[in-house]
């Protein structure tokens, strides 16, 4: 393999037909040095079989300092607070700290305890829509409730959920580095105020349980906790709508497949959605590392230090590990697939999102089932290298 040229990959072809540009690429070779639309380069891992093991082989770091050698580590400075302090960002044992603090509100048991409340959600947001025009169902629909879901758990203000959609929004999408960082200051800034709020008028969600278990003496600082709080947010909402946006789009182009999973029992819609997740890829392509040493990918070294992505949308349709990997086949075992992520920093909100969806599709399926497309089909892709998601959804959604 000695295929190292880089790859115009997020070029307007990519944000066309991104399966078909990454496909390319990882026929090609494994990893390729690509430009990003902001600036700067990664190295962009495409297979299945490297994307697993990138992102469980201790070589490959999220703490860039972890890559040098230790005694140069403290003059390094890391990424500036409170944005440093997430869990997503550190490897053990900072990671293994933070993430023991939340992990117990993410168990599968609590978050089935959370399915009232989002089918309340759900109903409530449908309950407001017409029949008989288009509606953007990103916008009405897909984004709101993962939103309010996340916000409620964490104990933000609903009147201030707007805001927060907006923030991620910017952050996620290809806007620029200025106007993603005003976000990030406006974001951190709203928290900080707010746990401070939240010391003074605790309350029975998250980020007060968070206040508490940091004065019970557990190392946990106030950035800490904002850090915290803003990876929830953003982790928690852009990523589950644009999973249930996938599903939405999907179905508008295969009325069949709407009406097999309006007839669907619960299993069986459980087992589309994990093929949503691996066909769709909601996350295209996220995880980042950076290389603690040289490492060698089927004859292409990757040098230490270099930054390391992963691309869960190339390793999800790769041919060596699901037959046929870009078709859509709600029967096909999708075990393995690797949209939440593998090994330490998988997705902490996996059972929540796997919850969101059913919740949010079968209640649409209910109330709509002859939803149809308020539009011409294919609508534009969101210009993110991080989601892969539709920007717009028109539906005419029926009696
Ligand atoms: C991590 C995907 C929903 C919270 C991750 C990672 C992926 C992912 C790929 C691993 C990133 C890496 O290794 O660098 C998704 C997808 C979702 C989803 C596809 C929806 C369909 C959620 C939700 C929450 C959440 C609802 C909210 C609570 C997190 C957190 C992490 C994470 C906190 C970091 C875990 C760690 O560093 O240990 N997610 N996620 N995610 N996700 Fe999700």
């Amino acid at each position: 393999m000695t295929d190292v040229a880089p790859a115009p990959l997020f070029s307007d072809d990519y944000w066309h037909e991104p399966f078909a540009a990454l496909g390319q690429l990882r026929e090609q070779g494994p990893v390729h040095e690509v430009d990003l639309p902001e600036g700067g380069r990664t190295w962009l891992v495409t297979r299945y079989a490297d994307a697993r093991s990138v992102m469980s082989d201790p070589r490959f770091v999220k703490d860039f300092r972890n890559t040098l050698p230790e005694g140069q580590r403290a003059s390094v400075p890391g990424i500036p607070s409170p944005g440093g302090e997430m869990m997503l960002l550190n490897d053990p044992p900072v990671h293994t700290r933070l993430r023991k603090l939340v992990v117990k509100a993410f168990t599968v048991r609590r978050v089935a305890a959370l399915r009232p409340g989002v089918e309340t959600i759900a109903s409530s947001l449908l309950a407001g829509l017409p029949g008989d025009a288009p509606v953007d169902l990103v916008e009405a629909y897909a984004v709101p409730l993962p939103t309010a879901v996340i916000c409620e758990l964490l104990g933000v203000p609903v009147e201030d959920q707007d805001a927060f959609g907006e923030w991620s929004r910017i952050m996620i999408d290809d806007t620029g580095e200025a106007a993603s960082m005003q976000a990030n200051a406006s974001m951190a800034a709203y928290l900080s105020e707010l746990v401070e709020r939240k010391r003074a008028e605790p309350d029975e969600a998250l980020i007060s349980a968070l206040i508490e278990v940091s004065e019970e003496g557990e190392q946990l600082s106030t950035n800490e906790i904002i850090a915290m709080a803003m990876l929830l947010l953003i982790a928690g909402h852009e990523t589950t709508a644009t999973l249930i946006g996938t599903a939405v789009e999907r179905m508008l182009r295969d009325p069949a497949l709407r009406d097999r999973l309006a007839a669907a029992e619960s299993d069986e819609l459980r087992a589309a959605i994990e093929e949503f997740l691996r066909w769709g890829s909601p996350i295209a392509q996220a995880p980042l590392r950076f290389a603690a040493e040289d490492v060698d990918f089927d004859g292409v070294v990757v040098p230490r230090g270099a930054m390391v992505m992963v691309s869960l949308a190339a390793a999800n349709h790769d041919p060596a590990r699901f037959d046929d990997p870009d078709a859509y086949d709600e029967l096909r075992d999708t075990t393995g697939h690797l949209a939440f992520g593998h090994g330490l920093h998988f997705c902490l909100g996996a059972s929540l999102a796997r919850l969101e969806a059913e919740v949010a599709l079968r209640a649409l399926l209910d109330r709509f089932p002859s939803f149809a497309a308020g539009a011409e089909l294919p609508v534009p892709r969101r210009r993110s290298v991080l989601v892969n998601a539709w920007a717009r959804l028109p539906v005419l959604l029926g009696a």
